[in-house]
């Protein structure tokens, strides 16, 4: 592969600023200066140093972020900010999304990945991948609602699937779905006659939102998070 291929698809730098600092003798591979960056790599053997960093080939990358209200989950919008813009520069040529919407007032846990294949695993209804919200509704909710939700409630001509509603009192608790329609929670909250005012997703799948990322902050997931995330 070459050499500003590799380095741009890990993000490092795009094929003018590879061509620039390869230019100024700032690109070695395995120890040595490369004056040109169109040389070919082996990225499993190569050791390739950018700007004195070290560059780890990677072709897929995986984000965890904690979305703050107003960002809407997408990589381009004409009107609100996008959940992307959250990243610095240099990961946003990644061709990295969102893995699943959440609306643009729900806030916590979401996944930013480029890798297709296990964000279309992770998402399709077949794998039953499960996710949970913290929420808060406008009235009480009463047994009888509990058992409505949890047994399937029909959200303009479909019926969703069992799922799990815990309270913590009658306004707050945390529902646990495993599916994910356009709007699914509020809709089964109006169908039950009440209203969100505040969604907050925890968890998704085998990952649980990582309570030292503050709203807007974000971080990569690790090794063994990844491997979780695959065995879904
Ligand atoms: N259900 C909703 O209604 N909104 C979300 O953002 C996620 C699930």
């Amino acid at each position: 592969m070459r050499l500003d291929k590799m380095l741009s698809e890990c993000g490092v730098a795009t094929r003018k600023e590879s061509a620039r600092a390869a230019r100024a003798g700032s690109i070695t591979v395995n120890g040595t200066p490369v004056r040109s960056a169109d040389v070919k790599v082996d990225p499993a053997v190569d050791a390739v140093v950018y700007c004195g960093t070290p560059v780890r080939y990677r072709k897929f990358f995986y984000f965890m972020l904690n979305k703050p209200d107003g960002y809407v989950s997408a990589t381009e919008d004409g009107r609100d900010p996008v959940v992307t813009e959250l990243l610095p520069e240099e990961y946003r040529r990644l061709g990295l999304f969102p893995c699943g919407r959440l609306d643009k007032h729900t806030l916590g846990l979401m996944l930013l990945t480029n890798d297709g294949v296990l964000s279309h695993r992770l998402l399709s209804p077949k794998h039953h991948v499960e996710k949970s919200y913290g929420f808060t509704v406008k009235f009480p909710l009463s047994s009888a609602d509990i058992d409505a939700l949890e047994g399937g409630v029909d959200i303009g001509g479909y019926v969703t699937k069992p799922c799990r509603v815990n309270l913590s009192n009658e306004r707050n608790g945390v529902i646990a779905i495993t599916e994910g329609k356009y709007h699914q929670i509020k809709l089964m909250m109006e169908a039950v006659h009440n209203q969100i005012t505040s969604l907050e997703r925890l968890t998704f799948g085998p990952l649980s939102l990582d309570p030292t990322l503050e709203r807007g902050e974000w971080r990569e997931l690790t090794e063994e998070e990844i491997t979780l995330l695959n065995q879904q």
